[in-house]
């Protein structure tokens, strides 16, 4: 046996809205930007010995972000470069290395100034 309720208001499964935006930081020497800074040209990667090569080999499948976010240990980043390497990228012996070496320098688990947030 069935009742069919003609008219009913169909109830809405409705999560309460998240507040408005998070606050922003508002610094205060906020300098007045003319023009909005040209994002593209922003480049996440410290100088170092072989920036160059990762800037070069390790952006031709993906970009940055997946490197500059991260921080490893140095057998976590030669893992990661064997890795990239078992998936194509076209890296030598010589110069995993010294990108394996830049990357603990720069993005690895103890690099000061990382931001915390250190996972593995
Ligand atoms: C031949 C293509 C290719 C090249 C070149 C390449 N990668 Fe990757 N990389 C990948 C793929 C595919 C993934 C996996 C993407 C996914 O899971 O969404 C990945 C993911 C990653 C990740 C994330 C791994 C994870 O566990 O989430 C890191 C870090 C990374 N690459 C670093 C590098 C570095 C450093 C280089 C240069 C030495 C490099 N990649 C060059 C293909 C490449």
């Amino acid at each position: 046996m069935v009742t069919l309720v003609v008219g009913q208001t169909p109830v809405r499964a409705h999560p309460p809205a998240p507040p408005a935006a998070p606050a922003s930081a508002t610094p205060t020497g906020n300098k007045p930007d003319t023009k909005t800074a040209p994002k593209t040209s922003v480049d996440p990667l410290p100088p170092g010995p072989a920036k160059m090569l990762v800037s070069d080999t390790c952006t031709s499948c993906h970009t940055l972000d997946r490197i500059v976010g991260r921080h490893m240990s140095r057998e976590g980043w030669l893992g990661t470069v064997d890795d990239m390497i078992s998936r194509g990228a076209d890296i030598s012996t010589g110069d995993e290395t010294k990108i394996v070496d830049y990357l603990t320098a720069n993005f690895g688990k103890t690099a000061a100034g990382a931001g915390g947030g250190a996972k593995r």
